[in-house]
């Protein structure tokens, strides 16, 4: 079956509003007819800039993080209903940034799937190994884990909206990319799992970004693989001359 080709733009803690402003209008005049599904996530606070400028273009509203619970007493926290009030589409969880830098379990992170999926919004769930689990032979166990526990109690239906996206951490911002091999045997180890979860239609279906210091040199031998299914990019989103050629790949 073909999958859609799904390119997102993490843009992390970085831009103020007006950089922010600057960098949407121009990926909403360079992407306009582009093929593939496109979303950009910028920081809480460019969300609602962002959002007007992206409204009615091919570009997806994300954001990168959200509260588990719905509203309360969480100081510094961000609700999805606060998201869904800037128009905001679609929320990646489970960010390895968030799971090693911020300790969020994946009890947390399934709150947090849950809680967004009820809502209405998309789902991207993030998913890695570290370097030293890698070595030890344990990578699949890891995003099978990750993957499984992540998604407890999510319906069959429910999982249309959500996108996997395979970081291993050892290649996020480091220059290093997992070869598209190791890669693409990572998202069909995946796709298994959510066979095993889900069904064989479920399972070739649910598009696997891969995300770990994609460029535009390296996304198109990354997406020719089989289960590759798009890209969720941090450093080279944050410049148009960057992100463009490897949203309009292929
Ligand atoms: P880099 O593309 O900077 O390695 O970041 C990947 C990432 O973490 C996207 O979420």
């Amino acid at each position: 079956m073909t999958r859609p080709y799904y390119i997102a733009g993490n843009w992390k803690m970085h831009k103020t509003r007006s950089e922010a402003a600057e960098l949407a209008k121009s990926l909403v005049v360079q992407l306009k007819g582009g093929k593939h599904t496109y979303l950009v996530a910028p920081g809480f606070t460019c969300l609602e800039t962002v959002g007007a400028i992206v409204k009615g273009s091919n570009i997806l509203l994300g954001a990168q993080n959200m509260a588990s619970e719905e509203q309360g007493a969480h100081t510094g926290e961000v609700s999805v209903l606060q998201l869904k009030d800037l128009g905001v589409q679609a929320v990646i969880l489970g960010h390895s940034e968030r799971r090693h830098t911020y300790k969020e379990d994946d009890e947390l992170i399934n709150k947090k799937v849950k809680l967004a999926l009820r809502h209405g919004l998309e789902v991207i769930l993030c998913i890695g190994e570290l370097l030293s689990e890698r070595e030890a032979g344990q990578a699949e166990n890891v995003c099978e884990t990750q993957t499984v526990k992540g998604l407890a109690g999510v319906s069959v239906s429910d999982l249309e909206r959500v996108t996997l996206a395979y970081e291993p951490v050892w290649a996020i911002g480091t220059g290093k990319t997992a070869t598209p091999e190791d890669a693409d045997a990572i998202h069909a180890y995946v796709r298994g799992v959510i066979a095993k979860l889900y069904g064989k239609d479920a399972a070739e279906k649910i598009i696997i970004q891969y995300g770990g210091s994609v460029k535009a040199e390296n996304a198109a031998q990354l997406m020719a693989k089989e289960n590759i299914d798009g890209a969720l990019v941090g450093g080279a989103s944050l410049k148009a001359d960057t992100f463009v050629p490897i949203a309009l790949f292929g």
